[in-house]
């Protein structure tokens, strides 16, 4: 396989759910360009209008005239977040710090993902929230004034962190957050531009009460995320260069290039800029003789959504990949250990599971079968990715569940390479 070209991937995900949040939380005018217009954002899109937000259809370019966080009302019908735990749990502690009462509902993937991580936070500064025994979907959420909170996560997660910031923020009291270790920071990011006043200490976030969030526009940069996949795909292929433009490198977010350089590929970063408060740079992608690697808790903060397609990176590399301290991996769109190793192991690939990761051993054997992928768009491209590769015939039973984060996904996999 050989690949070639530029690409410039979609939106990225965390900041277009961010932008519409923030655009209806400011006061004024905020210009929104390049959102992500995928399943999962047009969730956010969604629930916010159910709150009575004014959001246009989504498209490249497009304003919402914000009316802060008063604007937003009790709802008639019950929030549909679809397959994304972002919408959940960062409208949850919006929702949490108004005088609404909400239901949370999503489809069987997200109602199984556990939401006390969110409601415990937010009832310590305040909220009610009856959620089902599972601790899943549906949940209701009882808002109201909240007061200050000094919270100390179990687990790296943007989401919670996101979460109690927000409600800080709509609430106007203060709130610490401090995780394990530094989870992606968009949220401090876009807040902090918009005269929020964070601030940022080591492993931990805190917000004061100040006056409305201004509203700013957002340009949406490249998501390194969908961007991983193409690098993967390059890391895999036998010859070429792949060209990935405008893809955000914020360090909270690069982990899965920083190993892909260790297992051997070359990745050059070209035309580093600040764009919009966020880093951005052209990425250009060179294949190379593949070899295992280690990843351990400190690196999967950075990289937790790209362990899947590692996973699947590392089944082409000389020797062992080791990932550990990735529990997380259980509870997203589906059990990504198990559902990755079972995978892999179906095609053929030496792996196994670990309890808080997996083991992979590489090899050139040709690799058959048909992927599960539990609806869940990661696996579907993971597995994608190395089925383009020399001597793989895979095929993935639901190659549609792309649509939460990447409804192109397939086109530009085959504009990239060349068997
Ligand atoms: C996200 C945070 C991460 C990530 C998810 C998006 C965000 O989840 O896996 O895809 O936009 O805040 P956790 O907060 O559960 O780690």
């Amino acid at each position: 396989m050989n690949v070639a070209g530029s690409l410039r991937v979609p939106g990225d995900k965390s900041v277009s759910h961010r932008s519409l949040i923030m655009g209806v939380l400011g006061v004024g005018p905020s210009r929104v360009t390049d959102i992500l217009q995928s399943a999962d954002v047009h969730s956010t899109a969604g629930v916010l209008r159910t709150l009575g937000a004014h959001i246009p259809e989504l498209s490249s370019n497009f304003v919402i005239m914000g009316r802060g966080p008063d604007s937003l009302r009790q709802p008639e019908a019950d929030l549909d977040c679809g397959n994304s735990g972002t919408t959940t749990r960062l409208i949850a502690g919006v929702v949490a710090a108004r005088p609404i009462t909400a239901t949370f509902t999503g489809d069987a993937s997200l109602s199984r993902r556990p939401m006390r991580r969110v409601s415990r936070p937010l009832e310590a500064m305040g909220a009610r929230f009856e959620l089902p025994s599972h601790g899943g979907l549906p949940m209701i959420v009882h808002g109201g004034a909240l007061h200050d909170v000094d919270w100390t996560g179990e687990m790296a997660s943007a989401q919670v962190k996101s979460a109690i910031l927000l409600a800080a923020l709509v609430s106007g009291v203060r709130a610490r957050v401090s995780e394990p270790a530094r989870s992606r920071d968009h949220t401090e990011r876009m807040l902090s531009a918009r005269g929020a006043a964070v601030t940022i200490d080591g492993r931990a976030v805190s917000i004061e009460p100040n006056q409305a969030l201004r509203a700013l526009d957002t340009h949406v940069p490249g998501d390194p995320s969908s961007a991983s996949f193409f690098a993967g795909l390059a890391a895999l292929a036998q010859s070429g260069e792949l060209r990935l433009e405008g893809v955000c490198v914020n360090e909270t977010r690069t982990g899965f290039f920083h190993v892909l350089r260790r297992m051997g590929v070359r990745i050059a970063e070209e035309n580093r800029r600040l764009e919009g408060g966020e880093w951005v740079a052209d990425l250009l992608v060179t294949p190379a003789a593949l070899r295992g690697a280690t990843v351990g808790e400190a690196d999967v903060p950075s990289m937790i959504d790209e362990l899947p397609l590692l996973a699947c990176v590392a089944a082409r590399a000389e020797g062992e990949t080791v990932i550990t301290g990735a529990n997380e991996l259980r509870v997203k769109e589906s059990d990504r250990i198990t559902a990755v190793v079972s995978n892999l192991r179906a095609l053929g690939v030496d792996a196994e599971e670990l309890p808080d990761g997996m083991c992979v051993r590489g090899s050139d054997k040709p690799l058959t079968g048909r992927i599960v992928t539990h609806g869940d768009h990661r696996l579907a491209m993971a597995f994608g990715v190395l089925g383009a590769s020399r001597d793989a015939s895979i095929e993935i039973d639901d190659r549609e569940c792309v649509a939460v984060s990447y409804p192109d996904f397939w086109r530009d996999l085959a504009r990239a390479h060349t068997a």
